[in-house]
């Protein structure tokens, strides 16, 4: 892959297979960067954003032992496209922009900070040797973090914050202090708990992780950046060690045969198979509002927008129960029929009779979110409260929260919602402590 990227700018020849952004070649420019899995190139028309290109060579033992793979690029490729993807998809902010051919991907350009971030949930590996007398297969809960130094003179050592924090990195401008470790600490733990999540579709454990951050050169965040592929985690499909799908099949080979190197790039297509239906909504849940009228239109459209938001489809129906209570039971019973789970939301005014009766006479559950107005809402507000024994609806104000908890119910069982739920949570700690960091630096 070297060959075809010299290092004076040119103009690719490599057709874009997507539709969005860049044009139709890309104009490789300087090399910038070179590990020993990939190389960074500059692209010479669109400042700020870098072509990340695989090579085809595993390595263990860092780079001791080194054999090419034929097709194992491509494989990585794969396989990080569709995780950064489903992060993406998620809301966790990340560099990786789009695919680009079978072996490169486009990525915002990072100035990346030389830190490996280990998470685990599974003690097993390296973590087993520096703590005699843990047994192989305990539990974190929570997760277990730990860092360690990009240093490969010295065998990555482990770092604690402390050496982290005095080491005072400066990436992009940006100065590597306690918010932005603290950011990298929490933002790890949500990548791998959207990861485990989704891999436990697959009956697959999600062992442990390692990861990197980059600080994008325009905008200063902190983003995943690098890469995410066989290298970077342990999978052990139903939670067996025998049936290790990683790159730990390849560490533990006594000898590299061809038998052997076929054995364990297999291993890696099963992943990279897998990883694809990691993007499929395994459940499909909706939810249906009724509204008492349509002059409560407004903050139905507000919930429809906000489940939309999460994935969820969302319908909007008109009905009285005290007005028409034969066509409340009569649209119940639609949706009832077909067997789709269904979240209720009903929205009505003054007298909230809708909710109640529809919870009386349903197993799904109902959500109450009643449009309040200033002049009677404190005392109106009781009709969604105060309920007959035997009904568990519940009542919440916003409609923003009422599509929350709605997607909070189908988070259970569907991960791709539960993902965008556990990725919003994280973004509004991000911005909090941005917030406060920001309001330190101007009372300075
Ligand atoms: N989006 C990006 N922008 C700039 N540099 C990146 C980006 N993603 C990865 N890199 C860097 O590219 C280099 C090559 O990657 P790799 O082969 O994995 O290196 P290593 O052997 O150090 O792990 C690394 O220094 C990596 O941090
Ligand atoms: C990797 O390359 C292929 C090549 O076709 C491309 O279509 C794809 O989008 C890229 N990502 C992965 C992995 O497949
Ligand atoms: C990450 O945060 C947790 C909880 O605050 C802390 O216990 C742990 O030491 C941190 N880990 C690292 C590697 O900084
Ligand atoms: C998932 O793993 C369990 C073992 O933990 C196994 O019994 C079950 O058959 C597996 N299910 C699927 C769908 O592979
Ligand atoms: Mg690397």
């Amino acid at each position: 892959p070297e060959a075809t990227h010299p290092k004076t700018p040119h103009s690719s020849p490599i057709p874009d297979s997507s539709n969005s952004i860049p044009p139709l070649s890309l104009k490789i420019g300087q090399k910038l960067n070179e590990g020993k899995t990939k190389q960074i190139f500059e692209l010479v028309d669109q400042p700020g954003l870098v072509l990340v290109q695989s090579k085809d060579q595993i390595t263990a033992g860092n780079a001791v032992r080194k054999d090419q793979m034929e097709g194992k690029a491509a494989i990585a490729n794969k396989t990080t496209s569709c995780v950064f993807k489903l992060l993406q998809e998620s809301g966790i902010k990340t560099a990786f922009v789009k695919q680009h051919s079978d072996t490169a991907f486009i990525a915002t350009h990072c100035e990346m900070i030389p830190i490996e971030w280990v998470c685990r949930r599974v003690a097993t590996g390296s973590f087993l040797k520096r703590n005699p007398g843990v047994k192989e297969g305990y539990r974190f809960t929570p997760l277990k973090m730990e860092m360690f130094f990009k240093d490969d003179a010295n065998n990555d050592p482990q770092w604690s914050e402390e050496q982290l924090l005095e080491s005072k990195f400066c990436l992009a401008g940006l100065t590597i202090s306690q918010c932005e470790v603290d950011i990298m600490n929490r933002s790890t733990v949500a990548i791998f708990e959207i990861l485990e999540k989704a891999w436990a579709t697959q009956n697959c454990t999600l062992v442990d992780m390692k990861i990197e951050f980059g600080v994008n050169v325009k905008t200063q965040e902190i983003v995943l950046a690098d890469v995410i592929d066989n290298d970077s985690w342990r999978l052990w499909p139903a939670g067996d060690r025998s049936q290790q799908k990683d790159k730990q099949v390849y560490r533990d080979l006594k000898e590299v045969t061809p038998e052997a190197m076929q054995m364990v790039k297999r291993n890696f297509e099963w992943v990279s198979e897998r990883v694809k239906l990691l993007l499929e909504p395994q459940a499909s849940g909706r939810v249906v509002v009724l509204m008492g009228s349509t002059s409560d239109m407004a903050h139905c459209e507000k919930i429809r927008k906000a489940c939309t938001s999460y994935g969820i489809m969302c319908i909007l129906r008109v009905t009285s129960a005290h007005k028409g209570p034969d066509e409340t039971l009569r649209i119940k019973a639609e949706y009832e029929g077909d067997g789709v789970p269904t979240v209720f939301v009903a929205v009505a005014g003054r007298s909230n009779g809708l909710g109640p009766v529809m919870s009386g006479n349903t197993a799904y559950p109902v959500i109450n979110c009643p449009p309040l107005t200033p002049d009677w809402g404190a005392q109106d507000v009781w009709s969604s409260l105060r309920m007959p024994s035997g009904l568990g609806c519940s009542t919440v104000l916003s409609p923003d929260a009422a599509a929350q908890f709605a997607a909070q119910i189908f988070g259970l069982t569907d991960h791709l919602v539960w993902c965008k739920l556990r990725a919003s949570m994280l973004n509004t700690w991000v911005s909090l402590k941005l917030a406060d960091k920001k309001l330190q630096a101007c009372s300075l």
